[in-house]
């Protein structure tokens, strides 16, 4: 039997031009400290969206377990907005917001997924998962700047980042729960 493992894969030319590297503009991060506040710009700028888009979302579910996930987490997702001032504080920067692209994406897609579908559990469906869509990549970004602030020694900005992350991650479980324990059901039920 042929085997894969002894080959040899070629190791790619190595050109002495980079051609694909990225020039940097002048305002860009030299070192975590400023990657890390970019982060926390960026990060405050999407908590700020959501506190617009939250409500839109709810106003378009029906199921009533959904529509509770999702202004319970709007009531969380303003605290996060609050706790983003505080560690901006702790740093001793104003608070300062910077359009994150990738969240100003995600939102349209869920707006997208309001248009698509028809009031009714297929539209909540479509809701929990553009929800849950944001709610990783909110995952995704404070346990990075949780774990920016521990290693730049910023013990008390480090939990205050860890206590949002635990609220991401638990409206991420109930949003799955609501799915799986009516949602997703009565909508295959609609097909
Ligand atoms: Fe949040
Ligand atoms: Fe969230």
């Amino acid at each position: 039997m042929k085997t894969t493992d002894s080959k040899k894969k070629a190791a790619p030319k190595q050109s002495t031009k980079k051609s694909t590297e990225i020039k940097p503009k002048k305002d860009a991060a030299s070192g975590l400290t400023e990657l890390f506040e970019d982060g926390l710009k960026d990060i405050y700028w999407a908590e700020k969206a959501l506190t617009k888009a939250l409500p839109l979302m709810a106003k378009n579910a029906t199921s009533a377990d959904l529509i509770e996930a999702l202004n319970s987490h709007l009531t969380e997702t303003e605290e996060h907005v609050s706790r983003l001032e505080k560690v901006f504080e702790l740093i001793g920067k104003k608070a300062s917001a910077k359009k994150c692209d990738a969240m100003e994406g995600l939102i349209e897609e869920g707006k997208g997924i309001l248009e698509e579908t028809e009031s009714g559990v297929v539209r909540d469906a479509g809701i929990i998962a553009a929800s849950q869509k944001i709610e990783h990549y909110e995952i995704a970004t404070y346990g990075t700047l949780r774990q920016f602030a521990e290693t730049l020694g910023l013990a008390e900005a480090a939990s205050i980042l860890e206590l949002t992350l635990d609220e991401e991650k638990g409206a991420d479980k109930k949003l799955t729960e609501v799915a799986v324990n009516a949602v997703n059901l009565e909508a295959a039920e609609a097909d």
